[in-house]
């Protein structure tokens, strides 16, 4: 798709397509986008998926990681502090797609008698430098295997 034919369909007046094609090049240093050609030589954007940029590159990985723990400390803080009635009586928990672990590990630190699993995948579970000794951590696809447990947990804090 050109990206006047892409404006057009988002409905961005044509005042503000050069704007718009500025921040979709934006999108693609950040690699959220690849930039091709289609076979006439048109420029074609495609959406990156993320898991693909974080799987191939660590930098980005890294750094999106970071970003998420940070959020997901202070969420799972938050809701230790606010509905922490709905944990009690669990023997076991997984999060899948938890990424390093931060809400399984604020949920063990409360709960020490939860037996929590974090889910996700190689890319994510490969960064994980120690164990943290409560939180015993699964490398694998939601959509192929989930371990079993008393309750699931996904959580996306975006
Ligand atoms: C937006 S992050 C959310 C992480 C964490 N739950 C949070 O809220 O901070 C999505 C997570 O899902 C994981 N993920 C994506 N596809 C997955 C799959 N098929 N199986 C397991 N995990 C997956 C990603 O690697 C990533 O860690």
């Amino acid at each position: 798709m050109k990206l006047t034919e892409l404006a057009s369909a988002l409905s961005i007046p044509p005042s503000k397509v050069e704007a718009f094609g500025l921040f979709l090049t934006t999108l693609v240093c950040l690699v959220f986008f690849a930039k091709t050609q289609d076979p006439s030589g048109a420029t074609k954007h495609l959406l990156t998926p993320l898991e693909d940029v974080a799987d191939e590159k660590l930098e980005f990985n890294k750094m999106f990681n970071n970003g998420m723990v940070s959020d997901s400390e202070l969420v799972g803080d938050v809701v230790m502090m606010t509905c922490r009635d709905m944990f009690k009586g669990l023997k076991s928990l997984v999060e899948v797609g938890g990424g390093t672990g931060p809400m399984a590990r604020a949920i063990t630190h409360v709960f020490p008698e939860i037996k929590c699993i974090v889910l996700d995948l190689p890319h994510e579970i490969n960064t994980v430098k120690e164990h943290i000794c409560l939180v015993e951590y699964v490398s694998g696809d939601m959509f192929v295997s989930v371990p079993l447990a008393n309750a699931t947990l996904l959580m996306d804090n975006f």
